[in-house]
Formats: C-alpha cells, structure tokens, sequence
C-alpha cells in the first residue's frame, strides 16, 4: 500500500470509493430532485451536502480547508481553509482554496500559502479568512499566527494575526506581516462584510474578549474597535440577516466540541442580547466548532449556512466539516440536527434531505 499521499489516505482509494458511492446515490438524487422540484426548488438539480462525511474535491481527495472561509467573487465561491495534508513539507503551513459554483461539488485551485516557520511567524497558522477589496483590487488574506516569543518555547504566545495579499483569488499569496490588532493578543479570527461590502475582522482577545475590527480602506490594517464583547468565544462569525446582526462563537475548550452560543444585536457596536445555545447543550454543537457564517442572498429567499470544523485532534487531515442550513429569524437562532441537505444558490432555498 502507497502510504500517504493526501492527508494519509490513498489517492486511487479515494477514487474507487467516489465510485463506490456515487452509484448507490444516484437514485437517491433523482428522488430528492423530484421531491425538491415539486417544492419548487427549480433551478436544476442540487447536490447533497453531507455533513461529517469525508467531502471529495475534484481530485477524489478529502478537502484541506480546515477552519475556513468562504469569499463570493461573481458567481464563484472560493473556499480558504487550513490544509492539514501530512504530505506538506516539514516546517511549512499551507493554506488551500478551492472553488465551486454550487458549494456542493469543489474544484482544488491551488494552495495559496506556503509559510515557512520563523521567529516572526511562529509554526502555527491557522483560521485562514480572504477579503476581495475592490479599491485595490487586491484579495487580503488573514490569518492567525502563532507560536513561542522570541527566544521562548511553547505554544500560542505570540498571538498575533498575519496578512498575505494576491492579485487574483487562487494565485500564490505572497505574505506581508503580523501584527496584534491595535496591539491586543488575537488567536482565533473571523471574518464578516456587511450588506455595504465594509469589512470586518472578529478576533479572539484572551485578556479582554469578543472583538469585532473595521479593517482599513485597504484591508492591510486594522483600523477600528467597533465592539469588544466581554465573552471568551472562539470560532467567531457574524451574519446580518433580515434586520439583525447575529454573532457566534464557541466557548474555549481547545480541539473538544462544546455548546456554541449565539446573540444578537441591531448595530454591530452593540448592545449585544444574552448568549444562548445553538443546539441542545449535550450535543455540543453535534461534534463541530463554528468558522464562519455563510449567507446566501438568492431570489426567492436568504439563506444562513453553519460552517462548522469537527476537528479530529490526532488526525487533523481527517478533521471533518459540518455544514448546515440555519433555522434563523426574530433573534432566534438554531442549528438544526445534521443529515443531508442541499442549497439553490441561485434561489438561496434550501432542502433538508428526507
Ligand atoms: C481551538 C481553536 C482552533 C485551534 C485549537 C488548538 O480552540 O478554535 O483553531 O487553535 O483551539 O487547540
């Protein structure tokens, strides 16, 4: 046996069980399709999101987009994420993009960023975001950086976030700098863009809390506290959905799933509702830990999309994704059980599978 060649499984296994499968789901899609048309789901005939499953890109191989990002550009949906592959070269943290017109099937673009460990960079990237400034026309990449201070050792000192920047979407981003937003610790990030296309950077402050940042006009800087939440959230995404702002986060437990929690407000400056469950408490959000918070702003309707990792600690290139349509509306927010569902990105309607 070929040991390794993505993520520790077999490229040609991974080929002969995306045969295996999509044989026996072929009349499971035309029945969904024909359940999904008479509820008139009419612009063509979606593809199942399975959340927790092994998720095949193009290449057969499971997707490395760990604690990721989703940037719209036309009608593409590029998919940022932490490419756990054990095939990396030693040292190095890379960062994937996918692309997709249905978020359903993924086309591998490239990966985008091979940092190297360093004193300034530490061996710790993760939670990759990509923002599209039109201004520059530049796409601006954040991501948290971490590792030992200087002349220390351990883990997550540094604290900082780092910035990359690329002319196009999935080309090779050439990384710039890192730096403490307005000079707080900063672990994990998040991203949002308002219905305005302003910019935003969520950002977990171990001393102090919940932050949400305006960016620069150019994106490459931090410009502007516009909330500190006194919450210790990780995970942190927000979405404006009919009215009101929804933040979302998870308490801080490492690798380990636990309860997220969410809360809203009308401005983003707050105030800010109490926090509430997602999900009943002892699923601990189902196994998963928020990234972000997709919406889908279609014809019919808008549609809020979970974006959740199932981290397997020991096994990162394995971790899982757990997906789902959010029952979202009047400040309620609820992650609903997972099972198979697909999404009309053109409608923005969403079908839960029988
Ligand atoms: C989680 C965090 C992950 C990773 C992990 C390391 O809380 O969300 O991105 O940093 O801790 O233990």
């Amino acid at each position: 046996m070929t040991r390794d060649t993505q993520g520790g499984f077999e490229v040609e296994a991974w080929g002969i069980m995306a045969k295996l499968l999509a044989f026996p789901m072929k009349p499971f899609l035309l029945l969904s399709c024909a359940a999904a048309l008479a509820s008139s789901f009419t612009a063509g005939c979606a593809e199942i999101i399975r959340p927790g499953e092994i998720w095949p890109d193009d290449r057969g191989r499971h997707i490395q987009a760990h604690g990721g990002g989703i940037l719209e550009v036309g009608d593409v949906f590029y998919w940022f994420g932490e490419d756990r592959s054990t095939n990396n070269p030693r040292g190095v943290r890379c960062v994937s993009c996918y692309s997709s017109g249905n978020l359903a099937d993924w086309t591998f673009r490239n990966q985008v960023l091979k940092l190297a460990d360093s004193q300034e960079t530490g061996r710790i990237l993760e939670r990759p975001k990509v923002f599209h400034n039109s201004k520059t026309g530049k796409f601006v990449m954040y991501m948290h950086i971490d590792g030992p201070m200087p002349g220390e050792s351990g883990g997550y000192k540094l604290a900082r976030v780092g910035v990359a920047t690329c002319d196009t979407a999935a080309g090779d981003y050439k990384f710039l700098t890192s730096f403490r937003p307005l000079g707080n610790e900063s672990r994990d990030i998040g991203q949002f863009i308002d219905d305005d296309g302003t910019a935003y950077l969520i950002s977990e402050d171990r001393p102090n809390g919940f932050h949400i940042y305006k960016l620069s006009e150019d994106y490459l800087s931090v410009e502007k506290d516009v909330c500190l939440i006194r919450e210790h959230l990780e995970g942190g995404a927000v979405v404006h959905y009919d009215g009101l702002y929804y933040v979302i986060g998870s308490h801080l437990s490492g690798w380990k799933a636990n309860p997220n929690v969410y809360a809203t407000a009308k401005s983003l400056a707050g105030p800010w509702s109490e926090f509430k469950n997602i999900a009943p408490p002892e699923q601990n959000t189902y196994g998963s830990q928020s990234t972000m918070l997709l919406k889908i702003t279609g014809t019919k309707t808008d549609s809020v999309i979970f974006m959740g990792d199932i981290w397997k600690q020991h096994t990162l290139w394995d971790s899982r994704y757990l997906w789902m349509p959010l029952e979202i509306g009047g400040g309620q927010l609820r992650l609903p059980e997972p099972h198979g569902w697909a999404v009309d990105v053109k409608t923005g309607e969403t079908h839960l599978e029988k």
